[in-house]
């Protein structure tokens, strides 16, 4: 079409393909006992990006992520972050559902990471959000516990993330509720700081050295 960026239209050409790729995986065995791969959504443009840990039941069943009761409530956090999930970008370590939402094992992680790194790469944003205990270590590393680091900023090999408890960990922890509502509040005071202090500025997000399958 006349007037087309051809920049954007490589980008979604790779989006695309990448979409395509993770859909159709074997990878792992987890490819056996899916319904539907999920790849992940959201902004094409997102400054945060939110990394979960595998899909749950309701995620498998749609092929979309976050659309069961963690997924609820963590629409319901997000305004306290003063974002909506349109404007964000939502995935998971892991694009199939273990089954009995089994933890993720190593191997999988692995086998998954190559197309986080290339989600990554594609909408390099400005700050990564690991949601969980997994996804915290696999950014950052083994030693960090997100009982000790939720709520706050971490920079990492030049690249920065800020790492909350997953939404459904309320459903374990009911006493949680309100430090994730005030990692949320902080979160957002966060944003203003950083996005402010550079307003615009680099999308610095492509592949953090930590993930395991970086082929950098
Ligand atoms: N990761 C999660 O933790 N939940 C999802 O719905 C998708 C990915």
């Amino acid at each position: 079409m006349q007037g087309e960026n051809p920049v954007s239209r490589e980008w979604e050409r790779r989006w695309a393909e990448l979409k395509e790729e993770i859909s159709h995986c074997l990878r792992c065995p987890l490819s056996q006992t899916r319904t539907n791969a999920v790849p992940g959504e959201g902004s094409r443009g997102a400054v945060v990006f939110f990394v979960g840990e595998a899909p749950g039941e309701k995620e498998d069943l749609a092929g979309r992520p976050f659309v069961g009761p963690a997924g609820r409530y963590f629409d319901r956090l997000l305004p306290l972050a003063g974002l909506i999930r349109e404007e964000v970008f939502v995935t998971g370590l892991v694009k199939c559902r273990p089954p009995q939402n089994r933890n993720p094992r190593a191997a999988e992680i692995r086998a998954c990471s190559e197309y986080l790194c290339r989600q990554l790469e594609l909408i390099a944003p400005r700050l990564v959000v690991p949601l969980g205990n997994f996804a915290l270590k696999e950014f950052v590393g083994k030693k960090f516990s997100i009982t000790q680091v939720h709520g706050q900023p971490l920079d990492k090999d030049g690249l920065r993330y800020f790492p909350l408890f997953h939404p459904a960990a309320l459903f374990y922890n009911e006493k949680l509720r309100q430090e994730m509502e005030k990692d949320m509040e902080s979160l957002r005071r966060y944003l203003r700081s950083f996005l402010s202090e550079q307003p615009g500025g680099k999308r610095t997000h492509t592949r953090p050295r930590s993930l395991k399958g970086d082929t950098r």
